[in-house]
């Protein structure tokens, strides 16, 4: 046998190895948006193919960012000196994937004292405010406060009997209704844990409907979340007041939100609630640096067209770039990308959420007291048209006449309506955020899969719940089906399965 022919011959034994289609190279992806959506489908196609399994490696990933910066809506502020989470502030414990990043990227974790949360633990310390103090304002009085937390020389003992009134002060005015709101949200947060099974018992979706009829949650989005909670047991008392309160602090809406993201939202305010301690944009970052993806910044793509074998991404640049894969991992509904051939996503309106810091203090006058220490540290809302602001919560108490704020509102707060509001304010920074999905229910989906073939959008999932984990559980989904979109076209690893029977075989590449 000849030297070429046993060439030959070796390298036809090693093309179940390479991607199908006759493409030498490994298919190259192309990811728009470089939030935590971006940064974990990166993470997540280079863990399962390169690390983890071996034979095809998709290690051609390249994130296009139009900011200057990473994270997208994980951003920080820096107001007074001292820097805050501007977007996205809290994770939840059982929010496993950040958890994971976390550590995995060396990043600490800071436990945050819980909003709303009486059995958080009390301030210990003047500058870490505690936000289990809390007033529930009507536009004219508060409806409900919690005890002004204890001061920081007081004893274990005083703190525990302190907790307990504050418990009492709940149970009085909300009775057992709270139970059934705990209930609700543990029964929501046990189903979402299902996302974090292995490949065995866990499928690939290709449709955000399947995705959550899968883990029993895909009825949460066809019925509010005031009526999910009438039907739970929940007085309408605490639906309009606590729960109301919270809904409009983490979704900047009221209870006809979807169940889910009304759930999603509770969840907000357990307890061991925690951020990543430096900004939780460090996630975004890290992921993007540890997965050696190419990153791109101040490049936005404003178009994607497909060729018949692979994408062509123009950025507003004049730049152009091929890839084979291409996944959306920003909203589209405020975007203006045209795609040839043309994708169908259904109207979606945001939420666009005002966060106004203040560092200054608040007008006793304006919620009638007599003295700025008489505010709760976090004072909600009900929902009442003249009330021109979701909530307000101190971010750090310099002094008693010296603090930095942080407001929620659906306008933006102009100088006079500061002016009634704050009695001082040395500095104002404004923020006007694309801040999330407008929930409603039935709730309506975009497609993951946008057309047919290897154009992906990972925040059709945002319809359900917005939040950096549901980011990353439907960025770790998509990377799964581009996986297995890809495989299936070669003959090996067939271990990732799909839930649908709509089968990838066809497509040409
Ligand atoms: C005020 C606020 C508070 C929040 N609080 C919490 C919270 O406490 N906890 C929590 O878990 N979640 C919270 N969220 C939600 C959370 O921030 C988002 O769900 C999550 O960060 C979304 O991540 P993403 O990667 O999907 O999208 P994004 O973070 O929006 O990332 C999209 C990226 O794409 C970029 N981009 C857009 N168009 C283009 C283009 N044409 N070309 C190139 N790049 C482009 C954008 O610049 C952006 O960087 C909050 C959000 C807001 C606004
Ligand atoms: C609360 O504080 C006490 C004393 O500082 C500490 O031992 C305990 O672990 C804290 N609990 C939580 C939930 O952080
Ligand atoms: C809640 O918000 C919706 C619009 O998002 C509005 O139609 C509805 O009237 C509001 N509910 C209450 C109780 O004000
Ligand atoms: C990234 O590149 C470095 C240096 O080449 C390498 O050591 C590391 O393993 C790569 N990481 C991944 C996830 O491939
Ligand atoms: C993208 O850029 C290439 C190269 O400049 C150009 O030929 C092509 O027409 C552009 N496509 C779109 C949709 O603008
Ligand atoms: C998108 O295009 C429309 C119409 O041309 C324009 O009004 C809008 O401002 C654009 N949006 C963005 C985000 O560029």
């Amino acid at each position: 046998m000849d030297q070429p022919l046993l060439h030959a011959l070796l390298l036809l034994a090693a093309l179940p190895l390479l991607p199908a289609a006759g493409a030498l190279a490994p298919p190259g992806v192309c990811v728009v948006g470089s939030g935590i959506g971006g940064a974990s489908v990166a993470y997540f196609l280079k863990q399962y193919t390169c690390v983890e399994k071996g034979g095809l490696c998709l290690d051609d990933i390249r994130i296009f960012e139009r900011r200057g910066r990473v994270g997208g809506r994980m951003a920080t502020v820096t107001i007074g000196g001292d820097t805050f989470e501007a977007g996205a502030s809290i994770i939840h414990p059982k929010n496993l994937h950040a958890r994971r990043f976390a550590s995995l990227l060396g990043l600490n974790q800071k436990t945050k004292a819980s909003k709303l949360d009486p059995k958080a633990n009390a301030s210990s310390s003047s500058s870490s405010p505690d936000s289990s103090w809390f007033g529930v304002w009507d536009g004219e009085h508060f409806v409900f406060k919690t005890l002004p937390p204890p001061s920081s020389s007081s004893s274990t003992i005083y703190r525990k009997i302190h907790e307990l009134l504050n418990s009492l002060l709940l149970f009085r005015r909300y009775g057992f209704s709270l139970l059934r709101m705990e209930r609700f949200v543990k029964t929501t947060v046990e189903r979402f844990l299902l996302y974090y099974q292995g490949f065995e018992s866990r499928p690939v979706f290709e449709t955000v409907e399947d995705m959550l009829k899968w883990s029993n949650l895909y009825g949460l989005t066809r019925r509010t979340l005031q009526v999910e909670l009438a039907d739970a047991g929940l007085s309408p008392l605490l639906i309009s007041e606590l729960v109301t309160v919270i809904t409009r602090i983490n979704y900047g809406q009221n209870v006809s939100i979807s169940g889910l993201a009304g759930a999603v939202s509770l969840a907000g305010s357990d307890s061991g609630l925690w951020s990543v301690d430096g900004g939780n944009w460090q996630l975004a970052a890290g992921l993007v640096k540890y997965t050696n993806a190419t990153l791109y910044l101040h490049e936005e793509i404003d178009s994607v067209s497909y060729s018949g074998s692979y994408y062509v991404l123009n950025s507003t640049k004049g730049n152009s770039y091929n890839c084979e894969a291409t996944v959306i991992a920003t909203p589209l509904d405020e975007l203006n990308i045209t795609f040839d051939p043309p994708v169908l996503v259904p109207n979606r309106r945001l939420q666009h959420t005002f966060t106004t810091f203040v560092r200054g203090l608040l007008n006793p006058n304006y919620f009638g007291v007599n003295s700025a220490s008489e505010i709760p540290s976090l004072v909600g809302t009900v929902e009442l048209p003249d009330i021109p602001f979701s909530s307000i919560s101190v971010l750090k108490k310099y002094s008693e006449e010296d603090m930095t704020y942080k407001v929620f509102s659906r306008a933006p707060l102009e100088d006079v309506l500061l002016d009634q509001i704050f009695s001082t304010r040395k500095e104002v920074i404004r923020i006007n955020w694309p801040a999330y999905p407008h929930y409603e229910a039935p709730e309506v989906f975009a497609p993951i899969l946008l057309d047919g073939i290897h154009l992906y959008y990972i925040n059709s999932f945002e319809s359900a719940a917005s939040t950096i984990e549901t980011s990353a559980v439907a960025a770790e989904n998509v990377a799964r089906l581009i996986i297995s979109r890809f495989s299936g076209l070669s003959s090996t690893t067939p271990s990732i399965s799909s839930i649908s029977d709509q089968d990838n075989l066809h497509f040409d590449l």
